[in-house]
């Protein structure tokens, strides 16, 4: 049984997405040990309490990051957790904390990498005037949204889209993407040739 720990910040549905798998066994023999929270009032604290999830608010404001990150990196030892999913984690890992968890920590991101890195990439794509626009599911390390590729799935840009029914189109997509990516990170046995990630 491996133990999943989640970061996040904000709503959550990714991590509701992983949830979901768990408990029907789409994703085997895992369980979600804790997730964890810089924010108090992030909505994906409450679904976990809602599905009798332990949770824990680690508040990062105010702190040195490595600071921060110790406190985030001694919970997810605590939880013996083998693999880390950011989950809409608004904060970057400092290289500490990444070298604790070698090719243990995920992240998906709203863009094909890597194109459009950063915040609202979503909305970068659109004003760029990409036909096409997807996420990527992709390990962590030093670099914003920059690891080993896992997973990536596109979706067309429409003519009538905006930026919200675009954001929403990829959304879907992610929460399917995240747990294939987690089911080949887990259970299969994988290499990674330069960056590329082979299963
Ligand atoms: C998602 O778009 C994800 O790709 C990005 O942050 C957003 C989180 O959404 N990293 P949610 O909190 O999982 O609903």
């Amino acid at each position: 049984m491996k133990n999943l720990g989640i970061l996040l910040s904000g709503r959550g549905s990714n991590f509701e997405a992983i949830a979901a798998n768990v408990a029907s066994v789409k994703i085997a023999d895992a369980r979600i040990a804790v997730v964890i929270s810089n924010r108090t009032d992030a909505g994906g604290i409450q679904t976990a309490k809602r599905l009798g999830i332990e949770t824990l608010v680690i508040p990062s404001k105010g702190k040195e990051r490595e600071d921060h990150d110790r406190e985030v990196v001694t919970a997810l030892q605590q939880h013996q957790v083998d693999l880390i999913c950011l989950a809409g984690y608004m904060r970057l890992l400092s290289p500490w904390f990444v070298k604790q968890f070698p090719h243990k920590i995920l992240n998906i991101h709203p863009s094909l990498l890597p194109a459009f890195p950063g915040l609202e990439a979503q909305q970068q794509a659109f004003a760029y005037g990409v036909k096409v626009a997807g996420c990527t599911v992709h390990f962590v390390d030093e670099e914003l949204d920059h690891g080993a590729i896992i997973v990536q799935k596109s979706v067309p840009v429409l003519e009538n889209d905006d930026e919200h029914t675009l954001a929403a189109r990829i959304l879907e997509q992610e929460h399917t993407a995240y747990s294939e990516a987690i089911n080949l990170v887990l259970n299969r046995e994988y290499r990674i040739v330069g960056r590329r990630f082979l299963s």
